[in-house]
């Protein structure tokens, strides 16, 4: 139906472009919806005519990101930091079409990981008062239903209820992060925001598909050191123990992910956000290092005894216990997990929609 990018730039209402408000237009076989969180624009649904008259929808799913390093702050072209976001922002596109193309190479180690269709650039863009960016950076992905933490909010895993389920669903989500992790370090890059708002999913009956997103600080080694050097950066809450001492700028490695993952796994079961978690991120990041092995410990014995209680739970909590280590020196790689614990079930790649 859909042919290439040009076609569904094409059906975009031109007077829509760049708008930062949900837009939601009915145009023919398009159905624009709002997108409710920050960076995406619009999550987009296919619906077509079926012969009888009816209409099919979900047949595609695309979420059109507006990437964040010009969209956070509104700063004017002529601000001194514009040139420099406008690089950012094409660093992350780069990032992006590294991983389709490792993908096209090998796509079953990548299912993991959202799939970007396509990119563009809308270098006229004006804003209603004519001073914001003249240029903006778009991504087409394949929508997930959600972020796991929105789940996490709604204390979705924390359904007594059904424990086994829970369990399960937990140990899958750790299963299939650990996976696309692997993918990406095996590729030499770190993602550098783990977090359950960044780890998307579909459902699946009673199955969780994962999908790593968010690919803005997703970097090599080498660069990721470079910019330890400004500064920390990512989501201070989830930041590394070692690395937030800035002591080395061998702290920044593939560990950084492993206890990002570890900790979103905990929250996910426990239904809350880590308790060093300050509204001041200086605090957030006073608080990380001092951080000791027995205060991590007590977040992780929160997982209520009807999660841990099951096999499932056990294995979840195995796999944590590898991943949130205080020190680097003790703690694991997702590629090394992987292969100490037993396999997953098999866990399906979802078809992908063909866009390009
Ligand atoms: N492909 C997608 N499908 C569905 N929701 C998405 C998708 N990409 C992003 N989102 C939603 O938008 C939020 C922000 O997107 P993200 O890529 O993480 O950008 P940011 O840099 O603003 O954090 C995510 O936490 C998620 O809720
Ligand atoms: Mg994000």
């Amino acid at each position: 139906m859909i042919k290439d990018i040009r076609s569904l730039q094409s059906s975009l209402p031109p007077h829509q472009e760049g708008v930062e408000s949900p837009i939601c237009v009915n145009s023919g076989h398009w159905l624009w919806q709002a997108k409710i969180a920050t960076g995406v624009v619009a999550v987009l649904e296919c619906r077509s005519q079926t012969k009888r008259g009816g209409s099919k929808s979900g047949c595609f799913a695309l979420a059109l990101k507006e990437l964040r390093f010009l969209l956070r702050t509104s700063i004017p072209s002529t601000h001194p930091d514009f040139h420099s976001r406008v690089e950012k922002a094409k660093h992350e596109v780069a990032t992006l079409q590294q991983i389709e193309l490792w993908r096209s190479e090998n796509p079953n180690r990548f299912r993991h990981i959202i799939s970007t269709y396509g990119f563009w650039e809308n270098k006229h863009y004006k804003s209603p008062t004519h001073q914001y960016y003249k240029q903006r950076f778009y991504t087409l992905q394949e929508a997930a239903r959600g972020d796991l933490c929105d789940l996490m909010e709604k204390g979705y895993f924390q359904n007594s209820a059904h424990p086994q389920r829970a369990a399960r669903q937990l140990l899958s989500i750790a299963h299939q992060s650990l996976e696309g992790l692997a993918a990406l370090h095996e590729h030499g890059v770190i993602h550098h925001d783990i977090k359950p708002d960044n780890l998307l999913y579909r459902k699946e009956g009673k199955s969780i598909q994962v999908f790593i997103a968010d690919m803005d600080l997703t970097d090599t080694l080498e660069t990721a050191r470079q910019r330890l050097r400004q500064g920390l950066c990512g989501t201070p809450c989830m930041i590394d123990p070692e690395m937030a001492k800035m002591e080395s700028l061998s702290a920044v490695n593939f560990l950084i992910d492993s206890w990002a993952l570890g900790l979103s796994l905990v929250e996910l079961s426990v239904g809350v956000h880590v308790p060093w978690m300050h509204s001041d991120s200086l605090i957030t990041v006073r608080n990380i290092r001092a951080l000791n092995q027995s205060t991590v410990d007590s977040f992780v014995s929160r997982i209520p005894r009807y999660i841990t209680d099951t096999e499932e739970g056990k294995q979840l909590i195995g796999i944590i216990r590898l991943l949130v280590r205080v020190k680097q020196s003790e703690r694991k790689t997702p590629a090394e997990i992987l292969t100490m614990v037993p396999a997953a079930g098999p866990s399906k790649p979802e078809g992908h929609c063909t866009l390009l």
